[in-house]
């Protein structure tokens, strides 16, 4: 048995160790490993190199991912569900697992439908897949959104500033509300959510004049004020998969809250600084379970699926349970961090 991997979309932390669990548990059944690289423009350009268990010696602790990773869509190029069939057929693989968010797994799932054996492996760091309670990644980044809000909180409360932070997450609000709720945030403005300046603004006015004299305001780069009709982006264009850039909310009310609260403003946008780096444990455990899982999936023939974590299980779902709507911000969790807004 011949199976490709690939790893799509964003990089995150954790990738690494789904490759290394994917190419031990494959050698433990003789099966040959191929990588893909660069996500699935390494499939339409059949683009692969054997990977053995020396290559993923001792790549467990290392962020981003030794196969390279594209937002190439391969439905939106020229015969490229085509040109991918051709390349498995040419490069005898015989199944191929996917390593991505929504974007990745949706190609697999159309790939599945036109006949090909795919499996899919749940990453990102917005956590905004259906289907799994966790993508890996998350944790990662959750923890540096809370060291950066621990570091700006002694420099806020010296200078008595209002520090907003700008976080990572696209339309979900779940690296906001989890870094937030971690780092005691006075805060948390979410897409899910929109949120009135004005009422902001007074609440961190009445929180200066108690005595505490500075606030953590965390802000999702999706969220939006409820007098703005568009999103902030840094610019219009779309990438392949229709997805555009978003990041600037964090200056818009940072200048905003300055003028209307008084009080002084500094903005700190943590960007790609959530997703860089050494994954942590749970994020390494997670990888770990889901790539030997994943090759138990084509072992039991169960192509189509994506796996999953489920409590403390892992399981298999079909991969267009996981790709069929966003999973947005549990609103019961969001309440729990709001209890602790000043
Ligand atoms: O989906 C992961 C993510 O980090 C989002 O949170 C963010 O909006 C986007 O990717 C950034 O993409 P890029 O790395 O292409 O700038």
């Amino acid at each position: 048995m011949k199976i490709g991997i690939l790893t799509g979309g964003g990089d995150c932390p954790g990738l690494n160790a789904v490759i290394r669990a994917v190419v031990k548990r494959g050698a433990e059944y003789g099966y040959e490993i191929l990588g893909v690289k660069n996500g699935w423009k390494g499939m339409l350009e059949g683009d692969t190199f054997p990977l053995n268990t020396d290559h993923v010696s001792e790549i467990l602790p290392r962020g981003g991912t030794i196969l390279g990773t594209s937002r190439t869509n391969p439905t939106k190029e020229p015969d490229g569900v085509k040109k991918i069939k051709d390349n498995m057929k040419a490069l005898n693989m015989d199944a191929l697992i996917a390593v991505g968010g929504d974007d990745t797994l949706g190609v697999a799932y159309e790939l599945s439908k036109e006949g090909l054996k795919t499996v899919g492996v749940p990453k990102t760091i917005d956590n905004d897949l259906s289907a799994t309670d966790y993508t890996f990644g998350f944790d990662t980044s959750i923890n540096i959104v809370m060291e950066a809000i621990d570091r700006l909180r002694t420099t806020a409360e010296s200078h008595h500033r209002v520090m907003v932070v700008e976080v990572m997450g696209r339309h979900a609000g779940w690296i906001a509300t989890s870094g937030g709720m971690a780092g005691g945030a006075d805060a948390i403005l979410i897409p899910e959510v929109r949120f009135n300046l004005n009422e902001l603004c007074e609440s961190i006015k009445k929180k200066h004049k108690g005595g505490k004299d500075f606030s953590i305001i965390v802000v999702a780069e999706g969220a939006k004020p409820i007098e703005e009709k568009e999103l902030v982006t840094q610019d219009k264009k779309l990438d392949a998969f229709g997805h555009i850039r978003l990041g600037g909310i964090g200056q818009r009310i940072g200048h905003a809250i300055e003028k209307m609260t008084g009080y002084e403003t500094r903005v700190v946008v943590l960007g790609h600084l959530q997703r860089g780096g050494t994954p942590t444990a749970f994020d390494r455990i997670l990888g770990t379970r889901f790539g030997v899982k994943a090759i138990e999936l084509i072992k039991e023939g169960k192509f189509g699926n994506m796996v999953s974590l489920q409590g403390n299980e892992i399981v298999s779902v079909p991969l267009e349970k996981a790709v069929e709507k966003l999973k947005t911000i549990d609103m019961d969790f969001y309440e729990v961090a709001r209890t602790f807004f000043a």
